[in-house]
């Protein structure tokens, strides 16, 4: 048995009540899914921001009417601390993902970026003190990283932010940090460094980019990069996010707990790069992507250069070993990119 396994087993002998939000959305269908596969208690909170309906009708396909009805869902939303406070009741561990994603979003729009993902989260950090639950895991970003230098990021060395969104999800850290020390709340913070998988929305303005690429390129749509693609990013399967924050919400080392973590794979990919691999997963089903090339367009503001992950801090305190490399966890979602990206 891997470690995975054996933690997944450990898991199963023990349910809980977690409580997952945003868990319409990408990353909160997932944890779900795993969760109800290891007969674990979920209450889930969306609003339906950003996350659909159809992300929780795959996850009810998927683990089947049995372990369905293990899941309660609100429909909700975080800035209504009422909202919070029934969703806490009887939870054990929170993983708290509702929020606002992308930078661009935030530029456009940092009145709403800042009221769900600053004021929403204090609504969640007040709602899971007065429940007393075990542990506060939330989704913080690789976005915090801002203009420092340095690469690979390591964890003490942040610099100042380069977009709303990063300011908010900064913030987020400082808060958590603040109400360990002055109410005892245990939490972990997982900056996550562009992740990608299955029912990541590939639609919109502010899709990500592998979903949203794939996705044109499977539509016959151009590809367009912004910049010269030498851009690089540290990215990171779902599978991968979703063992940190299992191993974030059970661990017993105390040393681990009220810190951050960077969640990534430490590998650096760049936009070229990734395109190629697209093309290699894609072109065995689509032959008109042998002659296909992308426009290349000007720099969007906001962005940093490169992001590189040094993840050894999650690896030392919560045993975090991520086991999907990029290429992996490509030919692994292909199935579920060709079925549901026409
Ligand atoms: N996907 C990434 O690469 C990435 C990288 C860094 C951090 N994050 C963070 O991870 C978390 C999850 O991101 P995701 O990629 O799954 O995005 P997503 O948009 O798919 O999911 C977010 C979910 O939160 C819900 N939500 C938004 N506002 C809400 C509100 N006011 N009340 C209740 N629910 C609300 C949305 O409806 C959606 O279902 C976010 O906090 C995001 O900032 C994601």
């Amino acid at each position: 048995m891997t470690t995975t396994q054996t933690f997944l087993k450990q898991l199963t002998d023990k349910p809980a009540t977690w409580l997952v939000t945003g868990v319409a959305g990408f990353i909160g269908s997932n944890l779900l899914e795993t969760l109800l596969n290891h007969e674990q208690r979920v209450i889930g909170l969306d609003n339906f921001a950003t996350g659909y309906q159809h992300n929780l009708d795959q996850v009810k396909e998927l683990v089947g009417e049995k372990k369905w009805s293990n899941f309660t869902f609100i429909e909700g939303d975080i800035r209504q601390l009422s909202t919070c406070h029934q969703a806490c009741v009887g939870v054990d561990y929170i993983l708290h993902q509702a929020a606002l994603g992308s930078v661009p979003r935030s530029l456009e729009d940092p009145i709403n970026t800042n009221s769900t993902n600053i004021d929403g989260f204090l609504n969640m950090l007040v709602a899971a003190r007065d429940a007393k639950v075990k542990r506060f895991v939330y989704a913080a970003s690789s976005s915090t990283y801002g203009d420092h230098p340095d690469l690979p990021k390591v964890e003490d060395k942040i610099g100042r932010p380069l977009s709303p969104y990063a300011v908010t999800k900064y913030v987020n850290e400082l808060y958590a940090d603040v109400f360990a020390r002055c109410y005892g709340l245990e939490s972990i913070g997982l900056r996550y460094f562009n992740v990608f998988g299955p029912r990541q929305d590939p639609d919109g303005a502010y899709a990500a980019v592998i979903p949203k690429w794939i996705a044109a390129m499977v539509r016959d749509e151009p590809v367009y990069i912004n910049g010269d693609g030498e851009t690089s990013r540290d990215f990171c399967y779902i599978k991968n996010v979703v063992q940190a924050n299992l191993l974030a919400a059970t661990t017993e080392n105390k040393a681990a707990i009220n810190q951050v973590y960077n969640i990534a794979v430490g590998d650096c990919t760049t936009l070229n790069q990734l395109l190629d691999y697209l093309r290699e997963n894609l072109v065995v089903h689509f032959k008109k992507l042998e002659s296909f090339k992308p426009i290349y367009r000007d720099f969007r503001s906001g962005d940093v250069r490169h992001s590189l992950a040094d993840i050894s801090k999650a690896h030392n305190f919560l045993g975090y070993a991520p086991i999907y490399r990029v290429r992996e966890g490509l030919t692994e979602a292909l199935d579920w990119y060709l079925t549901s990206l026409k």
